[in-house]
């Protein structure tokens, strides 16, 4: 019998014309790609516009992210797709200011407030599952995520659901949101020359002002909570009362407006996009699936401790994670010229760090394109874990919700499963593409039964 490997998407030529190779970009970056990414330690791409480099070799992406971070700022061009959204959140600054929003925030997501943070997550992913009890069927499982995620994040930072007025409004404006900008792609990865028009669609900005103005109200109440003494004990309240301890100040309204903003798109699209895969993935593996339902008995007990038990579940959100990671590229700019692997780096060039190719590096990782959770208990797994497994990236600028999300993907996985089983929906094979995370082009369709 043939082995099932998880889909991949196809590669591109590899050459390809300057004008193909954007025309690609703008459909997918994934697809955009020539398969020898896969292989190789660093390639070079030479434009009209701009070089770039992607690396792979793992001591190199260690000198990029936990070395010499200050030397590989975030690339200002990036924040352009995401400016009108963002602001100035912690995402898109450098430097200084990056430094202090870090020291604020960070203290809110350290180990010991993920417990306090877990009733929020567990009702979240009660809530999920009580949704899909009325769903049974063939169900559109990326949607149905998005949902989810985006209760997490409102809950843990709010104490407040997604059917919440405002809650609700910032989400599905952020859908619009999304689907009125599919150039964030390309205005976000490729280095586009100022001259050159950055076609916002219209209503993509308007849409930017509402969604701000929607979480402004929610920050504003949060303010006048914390005067009268009357505030939650939440994420928001926490970063909201905590003083930078080199300067004393704490975060205005508007710099709380951009933190909030990137919480949410950084909090919800990449957790949403994980579990949906891994929900495919379960559906394709059902000897995994078991494992984790039976495993998710442990949940009978309702305190935080029982996440610690959910270790199959965690090797599988892992195991996505590798195979499908949210965030398939970052790119970052060299701030002085560089000479890596016998080549010159010249100042300005774009240091493109691949997940989604690293992962899958064929001379690193033992089957690559396999699913297969075991690996994370073998020599080869554990040393690629190390080396070559970047999915919340690494260094002072590791995502500041890794651990978060650690809990919460394999607690909504092990929640769902503990109810349902899952099986494929005959000729509907996802097709992965990088959006702002990795999606599928038509949606993730799975079927679902109670068990
Ligand atoms: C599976 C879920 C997640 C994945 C795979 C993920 C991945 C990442 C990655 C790769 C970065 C670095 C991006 C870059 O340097 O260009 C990042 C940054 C960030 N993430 Fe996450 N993330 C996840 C969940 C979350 C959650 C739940 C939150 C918050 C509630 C969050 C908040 C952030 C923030 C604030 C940053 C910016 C950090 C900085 O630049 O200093 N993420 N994430």
């Amino acid at each position: 019998m043939t082995e099932i490997l998880p889909p991949k998407p196809p590669a591109r030529p590899d050459r390809v014309s300057f004008w193909r190779y954007l025309k690609l970009f703008r459909q997918d970056i994934l697809s955009a790609q020539p398969a020898r990414l896969y292989r190789a330690w660093m390639a070079e791409f030479r434009t009209p516009f701009f070089r770039s480099f992607l690396v792979n070799q793992p001591d190199l992406v260690k000198t990029l992210l936990k070395e010499r971070p200050d030397d590989f700022p975030k690339s200002d061009r990036i924040a352009e797709g995401l400016k009108p959204l963002l602001g100035n959140s912690v995402f898109l600054t450098n430097g200084e200011t990056w430094k202090r929003q870090r020291r604020i925030i960070d203290p809110a997501f350290e180990g010991g407030r993920l417990k306090d943070t877990y009733p929020a997550m567990r009702a979240a992913a009660e809530a999920a599952v009580a949704r899909l009890k009325g769903r049974q069927g063939a169900v559109e499982i990326e949607e149905e995520m998005s949902h989810a995620a985006a209760d997490v994040i409102f809950r843990t930072l709010f104490s407040i659901p997604i059917e919440h007025e405002v809650a609700g409004q910032v989400f599905s404006r952020f859908r619009d949101y999304q689907r009125s900008q599919p150039l964030l792609n390309l205005a976000a990865f490729v280095p586009l020359p100022r001259w050159m028009p950055r076609f916002f669609r219209r209503g993509t900005r308007r849409n930017a002002e509402v969604i701000r103005g929607l979480i402004a109200q929610l920050t504003c109440e949060r303010m006048n909570a914390i005067r009268a003494g009357t505030a939650p004990d939440d994420l928001a309240t926490k970063i909201m009362t905590t003083r930078d301890p080199e300067t004393g100040s704490t975060f205005d309204a508007a710099e709380m407006v951009d933190q909030v903003a990137i919480f949410f798109l950084a909090g919800h699209e990449t957790s949403a996009s994980a579990l949906a895969w891994a929900l495919y993935l379960m559906a394709l593996y059902p000897e995994w699936q078991e494992k984790v339902a039976v495993e998710a008995e442990a949940l009978e007990d309702e305190s935080f401790a029982a996440v610690s038990k959910l270790k199959i579940s965690r090797d599988v959100f892992r195991e996505t994670l590798r195979l499908y990671p949210p965030v398939p590229m970052m790119v970052r700019q060299a701030a002085c010229p560089e000479q890596f692997r016998n080549r010159n780096v010249p100042k300005g060039a774009q240091m493109v760090l691949s997940p989604w190719h690293l992962h899958r590096h064929e001379r690193l990782w033992e089957n690559p394109d396999r699913f297969d959770p075991a690996r994370w208990r073998t020599e080869n797994g554990r040393q690629c874990q190390r080396e070559a497994y970047i999915p919340f990236s690494a260094g002072a600028r590791v995502c500041t919700g890794a651990g978060f999300a650690m809990v919460e993907g394999p607690l909504i996985l092990s929640m769902i499963l503990r109810q349902f089983r899952i099986t494929p929906v005959a000729g509907k094979v996802p097709v992965p593409v990088a959006h702002l995370t990795v999606r599928s082009k038509y949606g993730i369709c799975i079927r679902l039964t109670e068990r």
